[in-house]
């Protein structure tokens, strides 16, 4: 069946490497499942206030007050699951990524979400830290995948960490197989 597939892209960075990861994610969707609608969303041009929300999510649900986390609400609760891709700064996420999850609250409840995590040492903190944050706010992390930057290329053939080798496979070939069968 058809699902709606919303992809984060984390890094707000102007010159970031997460494109990369993106195409990797939504090629790899595309491929799996050419009926599902994916959409994008970058959190460095997608604009979300720091200040716009006067109440806790958490105590006032959805009782939002500014335009863009209206549409930010919206845009997660049409969406049967998210894909988040993120890079590992300072062994964690960016704050951007952390705002974004942090204004809502009821809407991540149940959600399917898939943690992408990449960086120059394999991303081997921020998958499971992100993994964490999701699943506190109720979402159901459904795959993990850590993925080391040199490998972000169709012709890499080695480099997930070793600690998320179950899920971030190799098939016979030796090319990573991206987990994403678990959306459906
Ligand atoms: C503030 C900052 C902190 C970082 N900390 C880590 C780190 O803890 N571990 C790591 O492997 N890479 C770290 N990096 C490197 C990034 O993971 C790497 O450059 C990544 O490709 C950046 O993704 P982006 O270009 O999409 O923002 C850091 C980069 C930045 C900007």
């Amino acid at each position: 069946m058809s699902k709606k597939v919303l992809v984060v892209k984390g890094s707000p960075r102007k010159q970031s490497t997460g494109e990369l990861a993106v195409k990797w994610v939504v090629d790899t969707l595309k491929e799996k499942h050419p009926e599902d609608q994916v959409t994008v969303v970058d959190l460095g041009t997608y604009y979300l206030p720091l200040d716009a929300e006067p109440y806790v999510p958490a105590a006032a649900p959805q009782e939002y007050v500014s335009e863009e986390v209206k549409a930010w609400s919206k845009l997660v609760q049409e969406h049967d699951a998210v894909v988040f891709v993120t890079p590992e700064y300072n062994s964690s996420y960016p704050g951007a990524l952390k705002h974004a999850v942090d204004l809502l609250s009821t809407e991540w409840a149940g959600k399917k979400a898939v943690v992408v995590g990449y960086s120059p040492s394999g991303a081997f903190f921020v998958v499971p830290e992100l993994t964490t944050l999701l699943t506190k706010v109720g979402a159901t992390v459904t795959a993990k995948v850590a993925v080391q930057t040199f490998v972000l290329g169709y012709e890499a053939k080695t480099g997930v960490s070793k600690d998320f080798a179950n899920v971030a496979n190799t098939d016979a070939q030796g090319n990573l197989v991206f987990a994403l069968g678990t959306l459906h």
